[in-house]
Parts: C-alpha cells; sequence; structure tokens
C-alpha cells in the first residue's frame, strides 16, 4: 500500500500519555476518520487496553487525532508494525483495505481488529483468516450490535428453544444518507472501495446479525436499485431468504428512508413472536406466556459503548488465548451474505 511521508530515523519516541501497566495491551489505528474516533473512545478507560499509535495516509489528519488521543502519529503502517509497543493493530480505513492492513498486521505479528465489513473482496477475506492463522495471532471483525441487551435477548430464546422453531423473519434497516455522505469522502458509495452500497456498509451489520442468531441463509431472490444518489452502487436492497425448508424472511436496507427509521427485526417461531426496534425488544409474546425471564430493561448500546464491549471481550479473548466472540470466519459469513444478495439481485426498479 502506498502510503506518503518520510520514515523516522532511529527508534521512534517513547508514546506520550499514561505510562501503560504491566499487561496492557497497546492498540494501533490505521485510519483516522469517522469510525477511528468511535475506537478511541471506547479504548479510553478500558481495563487492560491503551491507544498506543494512529497513523494515516493524511498526517495532518494522524496528528491532530494523535494530539486529541495522546497518542504517537507515525508515517507509515510499517512503522507501526515495528513499535513493540503495538500489540493489536485495528483497521479502521475503508472496507476495501481491510484485509491488506489486516494481513500486513498479522504477518508483523499483531493481533488483528478490523472494522466490518471484514473486506469487501471473499477472498481477500479468506488471505486474512489464513493469514492470521498461520501467524498464531487473534483476527476479530467488529460487529457491535451484537452486544446490544435486546440482540442477547432474542438470542438466548432462539438458543434455548422458547420461541419454537424460527419460521418468519422480517429485518428492516431504513436509513437514510444524504449525497453529502457520499461526497465526503472519494471510497464511499464505489464498488471497489465500499464493496457496494447500503446493503455493504449498513446492511453487513444486519446481515451478522441474521447469520448469529439464525444460521446462514439462503438468498431466494434480491433487487437492488440506485434511486436517490449520485452513487455507482445500490441505495435501494431488498432480499429474499431461507433457512432451509424451515423458515423465509426478508432483509431490506436503504439509504433513501429520509430521515432515517429505526431499524427492525421481527422473528416468529411456533411458539412465540420477539420484534427489536433500534436493538431493544418492543414485542416479546411467547405462546402460553411460558419463557425463561424478563426481556432486559436496558437500552440499546450506542457509540462507542458497542465498540467498548465488544473491544473488552476482545482483549478478554487474547489474554486468555480463546476464539475471539466476533471472528475472522463469521466475518466471512456476513460478507457472503452481502454477495449473495449482489450476486442474486436483479438490478433497477424496471429489471424483471
Ligand atoms: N461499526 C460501525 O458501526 C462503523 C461505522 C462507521 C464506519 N465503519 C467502518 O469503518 C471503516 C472506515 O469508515 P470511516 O467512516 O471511518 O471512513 P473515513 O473516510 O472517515 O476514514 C477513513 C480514514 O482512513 C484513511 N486512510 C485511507 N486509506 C488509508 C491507508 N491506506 N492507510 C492509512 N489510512 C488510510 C483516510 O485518510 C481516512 O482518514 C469502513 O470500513 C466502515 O465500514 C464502521
Amino acid at each position: 500500500m502506498a502510503q506518503p511521508g518520510p520514515r523516522p530515523r532511529g527508534r521512534l519516541p517513547r508514546v506520550p500519555g499514561q505510562a501503560g501497566g504491566p499487561g496492557e495491551l497497546g492498540f494501533g489505528l490505521v485510519g483516522c476518520g469517522v469510525i477511528a474516533q468511535t475506537f478511541a473512545l471506547a479504548l479510553r478507560g478500558l481495563e487492560g487496553a491503551r491507544l498506543v499509535a494512529v497513523t494515516d495516509t493524511n498526517a495532518a489528519v494522524a496528528q491532530r487525532f494523535a494530539t486529541e488521543h495522546e497518542a504517537l502519529a507515525v508515517p507509515r503502517l510499517d512503522d507501526m508494525l515495528s513499535m513493540a509497543e503495538v500489540d493489536v493493530v485495528c483497521a479502521c480505513v475503508p472496507s476495501g483495505l481491510h484485509a491488506e492492513v489486516g494481513l500486513a498486521a498479522a504477518r508483523a505479528g499483531k493481533h488483528v481488529v478490523v472494522e466490518k465489513p471484514i473486506d469487501v473482496d471473499l477472498a481477500a477475506a479468506h488471505r486474512l483468516v489464513e493469514g492470521a492463522r498461520s501467524a498464531g495471532v487473534a483476527l476479530a471483525v467488529i460487529s457491535q450490535e451484537r452486544y446490544n441487551p435486546g440482540v442477547r435477548r432474542l438470542k438466548s430464546l432462539l438458543d434455548s428453544g422458547a420461541l419454537g422453531t424460527p419460521v418468519l423473519v422480517a429485518a428492516s434497516v431504513p436509513w437514510y444518507r444524504p449525497q453529502s455522505y457520499y461526497d465526503s469522502a472519494a471510497w464511499r458509495g464505489t464498488w471497489a472501495l465500499d464493496g457496494g452500497g447500503a446493503f455493504m456498509n449498513q446492511g453487513v451489520h444486519y446481515a451478522d446479525l441474521l447469520v448469529w442468531l439464525l444460521g446462514a441463509p439462503e438468498v431466494v431472490a434480491a433487487r437492488c436499485a440506485t434511486l436517490a444518489h449520485d452513487i455507482e452502487v445500490e441505495d435501494v436492497a431488498l432480499a429474499i431468504l431461507r433457512w432451509g425448508d424451515r423458515a423465509l424472511g426478508t432483509l431490506e436496507v436503504t439509504t433513501v428512508a429520509y430521515p432515517g427509521l429505526p431499524r427492525r427485526l421481527r422473528v416468529s417461531g411456533t411458539k412465540g413472536t420477539v420484534e427489536l426496534e433500534d436493538e431493544v425488544v418492543v414485542v416479546e409474546a411467547l405462546a402460553g406466556g411460558g419463557q425463561g425471564g424478563q426481556p432486559e430493561a436496558a437500552g440499546r448500546l450506542g457509540m462507542p459503548a458497542g465498540h467498548r464491549a465488544q473491544l473488552a471481550e476482545v482483549v478478554a479473548a487474547i489474554r486468555e488465548g480463546r476464539e475471539q466472540p466476533v471472528s475472522g470466519e463469521d466475518g466471512c459469513h456476513a460478507l457472503e451474505l452481502v454477495l449473495g444478495v449482489y450476486a442474486t439481485a436483479r438490478w433497477g426498479p424496471a429489471a424483471r
């Protein structure tokens, strides 16, 4: 990857800020844009972790970010990879660069956290999974919505059998992004680096939730269209899904639903229905009233609480040498569903 800027000579300076306790994992952020801010805030005060270094192709952006968060700005990824203080490298770069950054980090012996989606290319994602495995480092993919109490509640009702056999699933991500969102960075809304539109960028969260909660579905039919933005990729996507001969479902994702409405996920099983609105349980109806426990009163985890919850588990899993809660394989399954929708879709509202 081409990254401008001179390499520092000799040893890198010590990291400013807190001293770093024994056994703390040092984090490095690659890319200092919107989501890197969430990482920095999530890491602040997270036990066993501290932000050490950041890098960005835009050196001024990296320096501003480093000053704000008391970290060291380094000119290149390679400089970060040569720092002994960095144990975990987080890919906060455009989606089409996740595997490239992650693989470089894994080969340097660093644990890897990549933002969603794992990448936009499945072969690249598999190379990352294999690279992390052969280097013996952890690989985690961010999917912070899994950490919401309402989502956990639905999972436990499914896993315990309290909902019976799931038969009908309806998921909706009716979001809104103005044209200025797509114009705010050159990679947004491009096939090469965003890997798709609403379904890949915004919908991948729910693709991951569906696979996690219910297993990987088959895409029966799909439609995608670009209707309200000047972008290469879709801003409206609809998919009909099936889970073998057991269950049917729909997933609709858009960035044209002004002003942006709550996400919904409804699962009806043979013994009841649960519906989430923005990941909070709004319906929990079980036939006969029998089930185990009450819905969580807690609301939704916003930013950066969701990232903090997942990063706490990332740190614990590294410490204890166990599998990451959202693994590289999980990231591949969510990506496969998104790519399956694109491969199946007819494009445009007039398509037959
Ligand atoms: N989990 C979530 O809810 C969530 C939310 C927003 C974004 N994201 C993901 O985070 C990623 C980044 O999105 P964003 O909104 O922060 O983008 P952004 O454009 O705001 O930030 C990306 C940054 O990466 C830098 N960059 C680009 N190429 C680089 C390279 N090769 N090396 C180092 N730096 C490089 C850019 O200069 C920019 O500062 C995307 O994959 C996106 O899907 C996840």
